[in-house]
């Protein structure tokens, strides 16, 4: 199950600013990602990093010249050519302008106007600069052709001021890589997706929760938005969100079916990974109940089942997706869930398997479909779990235009 990242050639373009020393992190999540990483830097970068810490992450030495080149005598032309795609990060006021006006006076902007491979910039500088309107009219300008800008960020920059300028954070930079070299086979699509456990309050203070961490919900946020979804993530947790993904944060499994509800009729896809409770307090108390009251009985009620709501008016070809958590019968249960509640996949997953569902980082799943044989997914990262539920998702799409459902 590899990323779109495996395997593919990347030009890594690093020019002289501050924000240079983040190049370094930003290669070494590219290679860990399995692309190989072709590293250029400008003189002038030279001058806030070394070529030796670049070149001992990238996945060859660093390339700093026209002239004097062993590999080849044209190295102007050759590693652009030979790119899957060329990331500028960062990128200053002078390559842009010089990307702009196709001024090559150095290898990488040479390299730039040779590639016909998509090409990512992001740029860094001072907010002055930044807000330029030679600046601003060089982004304009490269991006009506289609260079993908990674805007910058607001913050702390160099010398103390704080502003907008600062480069884009590395796990946004290479979220963006992703999202150009993936296959964009959700492209124009809108996702929901629910994470995280909902919790029930008790009093003002008190909640009935669950173990669910969210991270399998993120993931497949995640990996919709890098497949070219608008993605909108329903929430109880706060982890990072993920690039590009909108978040509406909500508590309770009342508040989640309203955020979800509310955008049923707009989504091709809705994936519940959240686990909703499914009993709540009758009636929260206002204040905190006190322990001198003695002990309080606490009556429950059922919660809504959104998934069951989503599932009894489903829009033609809108794919819904729910995720089973189990501890015994684990298929047999999954398949009762995906038929009770007219699901087009279940996501089972044998929370009581080491290293599996809540909270870890990994996960080993079954997924089932009404008429398709089941799938397992051996224990791996919940980004490659989220991988192939979206692959799945696809297909269950592509099937369903072409009428073999
Ligand atoms: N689900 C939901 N609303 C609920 C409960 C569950 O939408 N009130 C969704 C979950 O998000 C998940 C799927 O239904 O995608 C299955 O959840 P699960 O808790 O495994 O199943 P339940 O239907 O609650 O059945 P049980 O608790 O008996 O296993």
């Amino acid at each position: 199950m590899s990323g779109p990242l495996e395997g593919r050639r990347v030009v890594l373009g690093v020019t002289g600013g501050i924000a240079a020393y983040k190049a370094i992190d930003v290669c070494r999540r590219l290679v860990d990602a399995g692309a190989h990483v072709v590293p250029i830097m400008t003189e002038a970068a030279q001058h806030f990093v070394g070529t030796t810490t670049l070149g001992a992450l990238a996945s060859e030495p660093v390339q700093t010249e026209l002239w004097r080149n062993p590999t080849t005598p044209i190295p102007h032309t050759v590693v652009g050519q030979g790119a899957d795609l060329i990331l500028v990060a960062p990128a200053t006021a002078k390559l842009l302008s010089a990307y702009r006006t196709g001024f090559s006076h150095d290898l990488l902007t040479n390299t730039l106007l040779a590639t016909r491979a998509p090409v990512v910039v992001c740029p860094a500088m001072h907010t002055e600069m930044w807000e330029h309107p030679s600046v601003v009219d060089n982004v304009a300008v490269l991006r009506e052709r289609g260079v993908h800008v990674v805007d910058p960020e607001s913050g702390r920059l160099a010398g103390g001021d704080v502003g907008a300028g600062r480069l884009a954070d590395p796990s946004v930079i290479v979220a963006e890589v992703e999202r150009v070299l993936g296959p964009g086979d959700l492209d124009g699509t809108t996702v929901v997706v629910t994470a995280g456990g909902t919790r029930e309050p008790i009093d003002a203070v008190r909640v009935i929760a669950n173990r669910s961490s969210g991270k399998q919900g993120y993931a497949v946020a995640a990996e919709a938005a890098a497949r070219g979804a608008h993605v909108v993530l329903v929430s109880t947790v706060e982890l990072a969100a993920p690039v590009g993904v909108e978040v509406v944060a909500v508590e309770t499994a009342e508040e989640m079916r309203d955020a979800v509800t509310q955008r049923r009729a707009t989504s091709d896809v809705v994936v519940m990974a959240a686990a909703v409770a499914d009993f709540r307090p009758v009636a929260a108390a206002g204040g905190k109940i006190k322990k001198d009251d003695g002990v309080p009985e606490i009556v429950l009620e059922a919660t809504p089942d959104i998934l069951r709501g989503l599932g009894e008016d489903k829009p033609d070809g809108q794919v819904l997706v729910g995720f089973a958590a189990e501890t015994d019968d684990l298929r047999a249960n999954a398949l009762a869930k995906l038929t009770r509640k007219n699901l087009d996949l279940i996501v089972a997953n044998d929370v009581g398997a080491p290293h599996v569902g809540f909270s870890h980082d990994t996960n080993a799943v079954t997924l089932l479909r009404p008429d398709a044989d089941p799938v397992e997914i051996d224990l791996a990262s919940k980004r490659e779990i989220a991988r192939a539920v979206i692959n799945t998702i696809v297909e269950i799409r592509a099937a369903s235009r072409t009428g073999e459902l």
